[in-house]
């Protein structure tokens, strides 16, 4: 099941000694952690403490609050099931170093996120597509089930049971990357599929990304009980643990009382984005491309009425002042000719209809 690295794989001594020196009274000659007096004095804005080295699972506070967040979504996700990451990219790369080996046939959407495909490759993954059915049985299936990135898709109720059974009865281990799952705009499915897997190997991940602030680079994990420690051990020998200065800030957000009320505020902003974007595509796109308007997420998948390879439009774009995703890039081969990934959440009205404008001229032309 894990990839030849993990046989050597050990937990540090270290580690698991630095996880009891916060004891009361204990006196530590271990580790090499500086005189907690020499650490800047943020003055009022977080505890000394968090200057401190600090556990790989991450602060118990915060751990705490995500794992309420996932039983209420139905995935058993104990307070000890979680770990706090350094972004949900760094859980792309736990998982890919967990089971990929060179040649290990691993599961993928066609399309699928850019820079899983990246830390995938880079592990020597054999790509396979997760929609054909006669695809080997693979060790991993990597999934974004809502709001896709790029698609901006959300499988519905049925096809997230049929993945959850597919995997059970392959002994396939569920991969569930969520970093967009907040950011909703009609009603549909969302149920996670880590939520039917019951009994089953799985990894699910979501980000403080979208919903708060990416520079922090906070994200976080949790699996089933046969992955969670080797996840753990593999990310002592990452990075030894997430900053704790991010997790001090996201924890003061996402345990504040407005933090429901932010989401609802965040929605209607993209939204209303969405629906702008929908509209400045049908003025300029009408005739050039098809898409489906996404319920959620950050981006409109186009599939052009002509088939242009977009990567030869980049260039000619980019000198225009526009930039945007070529499709092609999103599958491992076989690239799908003739879409584009357009992000609407970051670009305002004026710029939204002049930059579409832009691009439709240039594939016109
Ligand atoms: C599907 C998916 N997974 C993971 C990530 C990484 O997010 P983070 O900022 O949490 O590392 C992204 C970022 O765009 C993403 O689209």
């Amino acid at each position: 099941m894990f990839s030849q690295r993990i046989e050597g794989l050990r937990p540090s001594p270290i580690r698991a000694i630095l996880d009891v020196i916060d004891r009361p009274g204990m006196i530590s000659f271990a580790g090499g952690l500086p005189a907690t007096d020499t650490l800047p004095q943020l003055s009022g804005v977080v505890p000394a403490s968090t200057l401190q080295y600090g556990p790989t699972e991450g602060e118990p506070e915060l751990r705490a609050a995500v794992s309420r967040q996932l039983r209420g979504l139905g995935v058993d996700a104990p307070p000890d099931r979680v770990m706090i990451l350094s972004g949900s990219q760094q859980g792309i790369d736990l998982a890919a170093k967990l089971f990929v080996d060179p040649g290990t046939p691993t599961a993928v959407e066609y399309p699928t996120y850019l820079a899983a495909l990246q830390v995938f490759r880079f592990y020597g993954a054999r790509f396979v597509d997760l929609a054909d059915p006669d695809s080997a049985r693979t060790a991993l299936a990597y999934v974004v089930p809502t709001f896709a990135n790029p698609t901006g898709a959300c499988a519905s109720d049925a096809e997230r049971d049929r993945l959850a059974a597919r995997c059970l009865r392959d002994g396939t281990v569920l991969f569930e990357d969520d970093p967009y799952r907040d950011l909703v705009y009609d009603t549909c499915d969302r149920t996670p599929i880590a939520a039917r897997m019951g009994g089953s190997s799985w990894i699910y991940q979501g980000s403080f990304s979208k919903t708060f602030a990416p520079g922090l680079r906070l994200g976080f994990i949790a699996a089933s009980d046969d992955l969670f420690d080797r996840l753990v051990m593999v990310k002592q020998a990452t990075d030894l643990h997430t900053s704790r200065l991010s997790q001090h800030i996201v924890l003061d957000a996402v345990t504040d009382p407005g933090w429901g009320a932010r989401l609802d505020r965040l929605a209607d902003f993209y939204r209303s984005r969405r629906d702008v974007f929908d509209d400045a595509l049908t003025r300029h796109f009408g005739d050039l491309a098809t898409w489906e308007t996404p319920r959620g997420g950050l981006f409109f998948w186009l599939h052009l009425t002509r088939n242009v390879d977009t990567r030869g439009l980049l260039d000619a774009a980019i000198e225009r002042g526009v930039a945007f995703m070529p499709g092609e890039e999103f599958s491992p081969d076989r690239p799908s000719i003739g879409t584009m990934r357009l992000n609407f959440s970051h670009a305002d009205t004026d710029q939204t209809d002049r930059g579409l404008g832009i691009l439709a001229d240039l594939l016109r032309s």
